[in-house]
């Protein structure tokens, strides 16, 4: 962690570093229906550190997913800033991939041509995206499945796709926003594992975004708890549990696990309960 590496221009797949995520100040207003303002986040400041794994976790509405659609350039904060590598990002940043917890694969292309669209769409010959797809579609155990369209597939199985779809093009960013939701807690923890075996081998800068804290200590080095809405940083925690992790089921049980979690939860609790009785307000 802090070790800087050098900065290139990101891209084409193999030739590209890791980047620090520097999020200064960030606020994000809405305009709601009824022409109020709304602040979804506050003054929202962190700093993910190149090939750092970072979670954010907070109550439903706090503003996670606000938070991650400024870093990606998909939206545009209201003040604040938002730089990756040391530049500002403004509009989509190259070299950034996305997982959410839908699985966004193109349902008429098979699992082949899904998992082939990255590098095609950087310019890779049709031939070099195919050897590569098809590398990673064994990297992700899916070798056999290639023909297939996701209608096919499991759920894990779709979450395997959109992993070798966002890792392919060897992304020096990783933004994830709750990947694992929609999963079954067996499958969630299998997935949980392969990110990370696959993320030892790349180590892109990750911000993942959960609320889940469990899944947040066993994945990251470092969690950050965000306040119920409008959202902002409560508090960063560090998650100094070795490296590799190995299977994130296993590490659930250890002591030290168990006692991170305990003091993030201390955080977080507050917050939750906060932003239960809000939206109990609401329906009152
Ligand atoms: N485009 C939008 N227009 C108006 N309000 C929005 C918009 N996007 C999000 N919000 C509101 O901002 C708050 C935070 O949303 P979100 O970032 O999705 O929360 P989280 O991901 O933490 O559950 C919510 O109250 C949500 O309704
Ligand atoms: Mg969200």
């Amino acid at each position: 962690m802090g070790e800087h590496r050098p900065q290139e221009s990101a891209g084409s797949p193999g030739t590209v570093a890791p980047a620090r995520i520097d999020i200064v100040g960030l606020t994000k207003r809405f305009l709601t229906p009824k022409g109020e303002t709304f602040t979804a986040i506050r003054d929202v400041s962190l700093t993910v550190e190149p090939g750092e794994f970072c979670a954010i976790v907070g109550p439903t509405g706090c503003g996670k997913s606000t938070t991650l659609a400024q870093v990606s350039g998909l939206e545009h904060p209201s003040a604040g800033s938002v730089s990756v590598g040391g530049r500002l990002v403004d509009g989509v940043t190259n070299g950034v991939s996305y997982m959410f917890q839908s699985d966004s694969l193109f349902p008429w292309k098979t699992v082949l041509a899904n998992v082939m669209m990255g590098p095609i769409l950087l310019g890779t010959p049709k031939k070099e995206a195919t050897e590569l797809a098809m590398d990673w579609l064994r990297r992700v155990g899916l070798t056999g499945f290639e023909d297939r369209y996701p209608h096919q597939l499991s759920g894990g199985m779709r979450k395997r796709v959109s992993m070798a779809a966002a890792l392919i093009n060897n992304p020096r960013i990783l933004l994830m926003d709750e990947p694992f939701g929609a999963l079954d807690v067996q499958t969630k923890a299998i997935m949980q594992t392969e990110l990370l075996q696959l993320w030892e081998d790349l180590r892109p800068s990750v911000l993942f975004i959960t609320h889940d804290l469990d899944e947040a200590v066993a994945l990251a080095d470092k969690v950050v708890i965000m306040t119920s809405s409008p959202g902002t940083v409560k508090d960063v925690f560090d998650v100094d549990l070795p490296r590799p992790r190995g299977d994130v089921q296993q590490i659930r049980h250890e002591e030290r696990f168990l006692e991170i979690q305990g003091r993030i939860w201390e955080s977080l609790r507050d917050e939750v309960t906060r932003a239960y009785q809000q939206t109990a307000g609401a329906a009152a």
